[in-house]
């Protein structure tokens, strides 16, 4: 661990301004009876209305993502963060302050909020929302049974995977520190930990996972992955188990983090980018300090796990093969 960069402190707590969710995350693909598929498998509750596909968790209200159809090959379409009712106005004030310009939101997704675009062009809103970042770590089990019973159900008996939120998500930029910046001077989201100018993660003033954004250096600006809590590591493998059986063989894991510490599985999607079971990772209280940290790339990608495929790396929205 070396100093770390690109940190910016408020000056007092009560003048720190955020949002305090990742309220979801848009993607355009050329088909969306695809995500139907995919996303259903993961374990994920998607409705289609129109050409708009919604991703929710069961037994949650929530609208974690959308996927719309339309477009030649899939792409980040947009990010929207939630705030509070009373912040939405010093926020919208801090961030035309900043020079940066207001536009008009996206034909299908007029809201309560505000809308502009990143340094590299990523749509962004900001909205009034529910907070739906956690208030306290998740809760996680290790499922063991007593003396004289067996511990694993056969796999049909086993019970469906069902992720219970999303927890972050990543995204490709051409510029780590830059866009580190950008968050933290206009959305107000705090760097967790980084990893050189190779990977940065994000946390929420409010209290959030360890990130709810991260960005890692790509050659353009894109869409990694979807991270979505499950219980317990046996539901991150039976999941990972589950997905393949159903032809989606591709992906990393199981392992373990080192920067937000959680357990992992990626499942590569339709397009290229992953969707990853995610489990027991680490949590921000909020008006907590974070002790962030720069680390050495090769020391804290992941604890423990299988070699990184090639593949996980490609930026095939950035045209890289
Ligand atoms: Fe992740």
């Amino acid at each position: 661990m070396t100093a770390i960069r690109g940190y910016v402190a408020p000056t007092t707590e009560s003048d720190a301004l955020g949002v305090h969710s990742l309220d979801q995350f848009v993607l355009s693909v050329p088909d969306g009876s695809v995500a139907q598929v995919f996303y259903g498998n993961f374990g994920l509750d998607v409705q289609t209305t129109g050409n708009v596909m919604a991703i929710r968790t069961f037994g949650h209200d929530h609208r974690w993502g959308s996927v719309v159809e339309g477009s030649k090959q899939k792409a980040l379409h947009h990010l929207s963060f939630g705030c509070y009712a009373e912040d939405i106005g010093r926020l919208k004030a801090r961030i035309e302050g900043n020079g940066v310009k207001l536009i008009d939101p996206p034909p299908g997704f007029e809201s309560n909020g505000f809308w502009f675009r990143n340094h590299e062009g990523v749509l962004i809103e900001i909205k009034v929302a529910p907070k739906v970042s956690p208030d306290q770590k998740s809760q996680s089990e290790w499922i063991s049974v007593g003396p004289g019973k067996p511990g694993a159900a056969t796999r049909v008996k086993s019970p469906p995977v069902r992720p219970r939120r999303l927890s972050h998500v990543l995204l490709y930029t051409r510029d780590v520190d830059a866009s580190l910046e950008f968050y933290e001077r206009n959305l107000g989201l705090r760097l967790s930990d980084r990893a050189s100018d190779l990977v940065v993660f994000m946390h929420g003033i409010h209290g959030s996972d360890h990130h709810m954004l991260a960005l890692v250096k790509s050659s353009a600006p894109g869409f990694h992955h979807c991270s979505w809590d499950v219980t317990s590591v046996q539901d991150i493998g039976l999941g990972a188990m589950r997905m393949a059986d159903k032809g989606w063989t591709k992906g990393w894991g199981l392992g373990r983090h080192v920067l937000g510490s959680n357990y992992f599985h990626y499942v590569r999607d339709p397009w290229g980018s992953f969707s990853e079971y995610s489990c027991d990772i680490d949590y921000i209280p909020r008006e907590e300090r974070w002790p962030a940290a720069d680390h050495n790339p090769e020391d804290s990608f992941y604890l423990w796990g299988p070699e990184v495929p090639r593949e996980f790396t490609i930026n095939y929205e950035g045209g890289e093969s």
